[in-house]
Order: structure tokens, then sequence, then C-alpha cells
């Protein structure tokens, strides 16, 4: 008998546990008087444990899902691929960087597999689907998110430019998307990843800006085209965003802050979004939440191109 004169109830150690694997806890550790608790009450923690579990895999939004995220090691792609296997899916992360998809795997932890490859390059995106019906057998989302893009203004734009943009966000979007249909099932959603740029003009940004304005094509006319398998494609519109794709835009490290603070001016919410922020907007469309909505664009701007 405890000094309470009385045995504990399951939810009295469920609140506990509930509590250490929080960040509420983020300063607790090594608290020694759970340890003594443990095997004493053995019966009540593997009730509490299994009834967590259970709790956990039922407010899961993808739970049991198989999932691809194409260019997932790193900003809105990385972001999103944390919060699928958060959300109890098992996901698939592209990239043509081999480190950088170690680092990511390392980084997301579990349920997830890398597989290095180009979206531009079809025998790639052949080996991608091969090797995911061969370890899962099918694949229920697909977030079509590898792309870039530069600044240059018209009067520099070089066919190099040009071929390498629209091969990766065009091109290399469609063939992501067409290569997997034999993998989707019924009732499948495909999400493509946009911008604001897609109804937005932008200095320097043309060449980029007309490829998101194909991919938001590309979700309109594909609703029809999956009509009778039931599978939704929407797309998501993130606002200005950092990510280490801001690094590739050839600003300094003080015009890359002047930039930022300019465009959070523009911005009703008065910031810029984190990749995080664009992550939660692709899990409600890949999730039941959206079971109606479909050929969207949804915009995660902070309200910045719709006024
Ligand atoms: N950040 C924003 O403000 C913003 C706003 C609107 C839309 N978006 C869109 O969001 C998407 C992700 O951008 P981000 O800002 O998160 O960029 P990021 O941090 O640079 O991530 C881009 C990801 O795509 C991969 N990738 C690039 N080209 C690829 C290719 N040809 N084949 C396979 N993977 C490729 C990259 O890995 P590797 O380089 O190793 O291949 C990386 O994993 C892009 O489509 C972008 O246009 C971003």
């Amino acid at each position: 008998m405890t000094a309470l004169g009385r045995y504990g109830q399951g939810d009295e150690v469920a609140g506990m546990v509930s509590y250490l694997t929080s960040p509420e806890a983020a300063f607790v550790t090594g608290a020694r008087r759970l340890m003594v608790v443990l095997p004493l009450e053995r019966h009540v923690i593997k009730f509490v444990i299994s009834k967590l579990d259970q709790e956990n895999t039922m407010s899961q939004k993808l739970s049991g899902k198989v999932a691809l995220v194409t260019g997932g090691t790193s900003g809105i792609g990385l972001a999103t691929a944390k919060r699928f296997v958060t959300e109890g899916a098992y996901v698939f992360i592209t990239g043509r960087r081999q480190p950088e998809l170690d680092a990511a795997v390392n980084e997301i932890g579990k349920n997830v597999t890398d597989i290095q490859s180009d979206v531009s390059n079809l025998a790639d995106l052949d080996r991608l689907y091969a090797t995911i019906k061969q370890e899962q057998g099918r694949l229920d989302l697909l977030f079509a998110n590898a792309g870039g893009g530069e600044l240059i203004p018209l009067g520099s734009i070089t066919e190099e430019h040009f071929d390498k943009t629209f091969n990766t966000n065009v091109k290399g979007l469609l063939f992501t998307v067409q290569k997997a249909l034999p993998l989707m099932p019924e009732g499948a959603s495909i999400i493509l990843n946009a911008s604001t740029t897609s109804i937005m003009g932008t200095l320097s940004f043309s060449v980029y800006s007309a490829t998101k304005a194909a991919v938001r094509s590309f979700a309109r006319n594909w609703i029809f085209d999956l009509k009778d398998r039931q599978i939704r494609v929407n797309a998501v519109s993130p606002g200005v965003t950092p990510t280490p794709a801001y690094n590739l835009l050839g600003l300094s490290e003080k015009q890359m802050k002047e930039f930022v603070e300019s465009q959070a001016k523009n911005i009703p919410l008065g910031r810029v979004g984190t990749p995080d922020e664009i992550a939660k907007a692709v899990v409600f469309l890949a999730s039941d939440d959206s079971s109606f909505v479909n050929g969207i664009e949804l915009f995660v701007d902070g309200g910045m191109a719709q006024i």
C-alpha cells in the first residue's frame, strides 16, 4: 500500500506519462520516483501505455497511410515529412543529395525511407516508384514538392535557366504524379506545391512564377482525369517562407534580412511564414478532414495574395 492509503488509478499514471513526454517536461530528467513505481505497478503501466497508444493512434490524422514527399530533405518538404510521420504515416522522401537525405532521415527518426532521385529524370522516377511498390505496395499520399527558382529579369533569361526551372517544377512534377498513379488506391490524395507567384507578379521571377501558374492549372485539370478513381488533387500555395532555398537567390545576408523585412510589411499578418505552417496545411489536404476539398489552391501566405 502507498502512503496515500490507496492504489493509483490508470488515468493518474497516464497524466504523469503524458506530462513527462511533453515539452513542458523538457527540464525534467532522470525522474527517480517514476523508475521506482514502474516495477511495482507493472499491470497499471501496461494498461496505461496501451490506452495512450490507442488514443494516439485514434487522434492521428494519417494513421497507416503511405506517403511520398519529393524534396523532403529541406524546408517545406522536410517539415511536411515530419508532420506526416507524427500523424501516423510511413514516408518516403527524395532529393538529389545523399548527405542531405541521410541528415533528414536522422532528423525524422522513424517510419521514413530515403530514395535519392531527381524529379526531372524519368528513369529516377521509375526507380523511385519501383522501390515504393516493392517496400509498401501502394501510395496513399503524394506531396509533389520538389522545386525551386532563381531571380533573373527579362532581358537576361537564358535557355538553361528556362529549361532547368520548367524541367524541375513542371515536367518533374507532372511525371512525379503520372508515374505514381498505378500505385494509388481509390481515395488517395495528391498535393502539388505551387506558390503565391501563381497569381502574383514578382520582380525578376517570371520564369519561376510561370511554372507555378502551370502547377496550379494541373490541379484544376487533373481532378477531371482522376474523377473515376476518386483521387483528390489540390495545390498549396505558400507565401514568403524563409527556407534554405533563399540562400540560392544570390543575396547577401544583409540583403536577405532587408528582403524578408520588406516582404513582411506587405503581409496582413505582419510576418513571414514558417515551413511548419505550410506543413500543417498539407496535412489538412492529405487527411480525411479535407475529403470534399478538390482542385483548390490553398494559400498559406498570411493573407499576402488576398489583398
Ligand atoms: N520557401 C518559400 O517561400 C516558397 C514559397 C512558395 C512556394 N515554395 C515551393 O516550395 C517547394 C519547396 O521549397 P523550399 O523553400 O522548401 O526549398 P528548399 O528548402 O530548398 O527544399 C527544396 C527541396 O527540393 C529538393 N529538390 C530540388 N530540386 C530537386 C530535383 N530536381 N529533384 C528532386 N529533389 C529536388 C531539394 O533537395 P536537393 O537539392 O538535394 O535535390 C530539397 O529537398 C518548392 O516547390 C518551392 O517552389 C516555396
